[in-house]
């Protein structure tokens, strides 16, 4: 029989800046995917890469003083690169596609111009509004509050001469295709694309671009460069071999199985690329599947609110394997999920720690205690053990259905309902009772040889998710290679019955929440503030001031005679100033936080003397001082505007 193909693919990754855990998320759930085709005998490609052009890029790498290519080439094959994050996370891809390579450029100028000669691309004007970190041409019915329906910023106006894909005339086929068939997955999404883009009515999509040059060149009218998301797409088929002979493996894969992509990628997924396939007359994918996002305290991820989770902290924290079972255990793939710390360690503890941990050790531990690590090859048949067997037998086909629709977290539930039972066993049976009467060492046997196959069935569909910690079991079990196949993972009795066990080290060790939680905390706010902008200024005023108006304040230089902090308040210093009329003035100034009283007697400072008088902790400040505020680091800083002492006390500034 033919061994049945699998292709799957991830979205590829814009290298604008370091990858978050939401893209982990991603890649992680493709990789258990992909990994469990794998065991169940498929042959798969997997593959994944990154969206190296468009005008996003061209900024950034304009700011650091480096060209797009230096810039895409660091993020992506630098230290802590993309490349350096999917190899800590044991990502499994086979092949691995850059936009900038060579081959993908030149397949599609290729490609670009088929659909130019098929009369799909024509040559038009542009007029509409493009969100930059997007790389989204909208229109203005599509915009929200008249910003970017995507990530809510303001939107710019553009008009050029340009290439349009004549997406309208594929409306009513991508509808038919969305709507009559499971193409689009979850179901959930199909109602959001037709109401929100295929009802208003499909407009023809701008695909070229002549106001950046980091893209691919349209071939034939030099100036214009490809839309970034024509390039992205045919990714998944040039990385086959599609337009170019760099590979070799488009009849052998194409069409993909499936691409997973997150939910605001979806239309171009849906809409733009099966338009695109219809028209240079390719085979469509057979799924698209839209995840959700996994997002922080409620909201979007993102690197200018500094709350971006970092995977290579938890990654070196909790491990590679605790951090991917974490991802695909605690939130349902289809919906978006609320990351937060507690969550991950209460999930280790849990499901890690005490179910999974405890049942390996706590089973191998009783092997080499009773039995020196080797069990004896006799078995008692008891019919109490049947459910346990029953249930684990039956795991595979239950685990099978979930993994088939992408529900990660169901599968694993049902794994850990045999676990959770098995470690129920232990205690219905009490091998430490058993032990102690030399009568019954067969049935301590029997009892321990159920819970080590229970462990290794378990074991084998963890594979995709765990496979390093994994392998660990496999060998504290004593399960060798021949018992661990995708085909003996609903056989009872596939382990060896004289097995013998290697009890290793702790494979996940439970966690001091309390303390960890503060820990991870502290480093979490450290990075956020190391995120942030070095100097950050408030943005100049766009309201004018009339000259007349601003002369009506009255700056004037002022000495300190005494500066005490206000009782009871924990902002207020309260200033006895000489102002050169002879009386004494007192102004009350909120930044206590920032000066010591005794620093500031007898220094010289600026004011404005005119303002009216306000009480403030019942006592009244006449006038206000002048300081310079700004942030570092997302921290306030302010000085008091000081002026040269030997400046009199009076002396009007202007
Ligand atoms: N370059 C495009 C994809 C082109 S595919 C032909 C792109 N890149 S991206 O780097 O911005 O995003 C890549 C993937 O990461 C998307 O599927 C996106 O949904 C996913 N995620 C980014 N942040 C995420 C979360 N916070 N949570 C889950 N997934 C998230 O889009």
């Amino acid at each position: 029989m033919e061994q049945k193909k699998f292709y799957i693919t991830t979205p590829i990754y814009y290298p604008s800046d370091k990858l978050h855990i939401g893209h982990t998320y991603c890649t992680v759930a493709t990789d258990a995917m992909a990994r469990y085709k794998r065991l169940t005998g498929c042959d798969v490609m997997f593959l994944t890469g990154t969206d190296e052009h468009g005008q996003k890029i061209e900024t950034k790498a304009k700011e650091a003083g480096v060209t797009p290519q230096q810039f895409v080439d660091r993020i992506v094959e630098g230290e802590k690169g993309v490349k350096d994050l999917w190899k800590l996370m044991n990502i499994s891809n086979d092949r691995f596609i850059r936009t900038t390579d060579g081959y993908h450029v030149k397949a599609v100028q290729r490609i670009f111009r088929k659909m130019y000669d098929n009369g799909d691309i024509y040559k038009g004007a542009y007029k509409g509004k493009y969100c930059t970190p997007c790389e989204s041409f909208w229109t203005e019915s599509q915009l929200v509050d008249g910003k970017c329906p995507d990530c809510g910023r303001p939107v710019q106006d553009a008009e050029e001469e340009a290439y349009f894909f004549r997406l309208s005339k594929y409306a009513d086929r991508v509808r038919h295709l969305l709507e009559d068939t499971d193409f689009l997955q979850p179901r959930s999404r199909v109602n959001e694309m037709v109401n929100n883009f295929i009802k208003p009515g499909l407009e023809d999509l701008c695909v070229s671009r002549t106001s950046f040059t980091w893209g691919v060149p349209v071939d034939f009218d030099p100036g214009h460069v490809v839309y970034v998301w024509v390039d992205a797409l045919f990714n998944y088929m040039t990385a086959l071999g599609y337009e170019n002979d760099e590979h070799d493996d488009l009849a052998r894969y194409w069409p993909a199985d499936v691409h997973i992509v997150g939910k605001e990628i979806v239309r171009f997924h849906s809409i733009i690329w099966p338009a695109m396939l219809m028209s240079v007359g390719e085979p469509l994918p057979r799924h698209v599947y839209g995840h959700g996002w996994l997002v922080f305290n409620g909201g979007k991820m993102s690197k200018s609110l500094g709350n971006v989770v970092d995977p290579y902290l938890l990654a070196e924290r909790y491990g590679v394997d605790t951090l991917r079972f974490f991802l695909l255990r605690t939130f349902p793939f289809g919906s978006d999920g609320n990351f937060s710390n507690e969550l991950l360690i209460n999930t280790i503890n849990v499901d890690l720690a005490n179910c999974l941990g405890n049942l390996v050790s706590r089973t191998t531990a009783m092997v080499e205690k009773y039995f020196g690590g080797t069990l004896p090859a006799e078995r008692e048949d008891d019919k109490a053990d049947c459910e346990l067997k029953k249930l684990a037998c039956a795991l595979r086909d239950r685990y099978e259905a979930e993994m088939e629709k992408l529900q990660f977290q169901n599968a694993l539930a049902e794994i850990f309902k045999v676990l959770d039972r098995a470690n129920k066993y232990i205690d219905e049976n009490a091998p430490w009772v058993l032990a102690k009467d030399e009568g019954k060492k067969i049935r301590l046997a029997t009892v321990m040889y159920n819970l080590l196959e229970t462990v290794r069935i378990c074991t084998t569909l963890l594979l995709p998710f765990m496979p390093e910690s994994c392998e660990k079991i496999f060998a504290a079990i004593g399960a060798c290679p021949c018992c661990r196949g995708w085909e003996k993972a609903n056989q009872w009795g596939a382990l060896r019955a004289d097995a013998t066990v290697a009890k290793g080290e702790v494979l996940f060790p439970r966690i001091d929440a309390e303390k960890e939680l503060a820990e991870l905390a502290a480093i979490q706010e450290a990075q956020k503030k190391a995120a942030l902008p070095a100097v950050e200024v408030d943005p100049l005023a766009e309201e004018t001031v009339d000259f007349d108006t601003f002369c009506k304040c009255d700056l004037r230089a002022v000495k300190v005679k005494a500066c005490e902090a206000v009782k009871k308040s924990d902002k207020l210093l309260k200033f006895t100033l000489d102002d050169g009329s002879g009386a004494d003035r007192i102004i009350l100034s909120g930044i206590r936080k920032f000066y010591e009283p005794e620093q500031l007697i007898g220094k010289t400072v600026a004011a404005i003397v005119n303002l009216p008088p306000r009480k403030m902790m019942g006592q009244l400040s006449c006038g206000m001082l002048l300081s310079a505020v700004h942030k570092e680091k997302g921290e306030e800083k302010l000085q008091l505007m000081l002026v040269d002492d030997a400046i009199p006390a009076g002396a009007k500034l202007c």
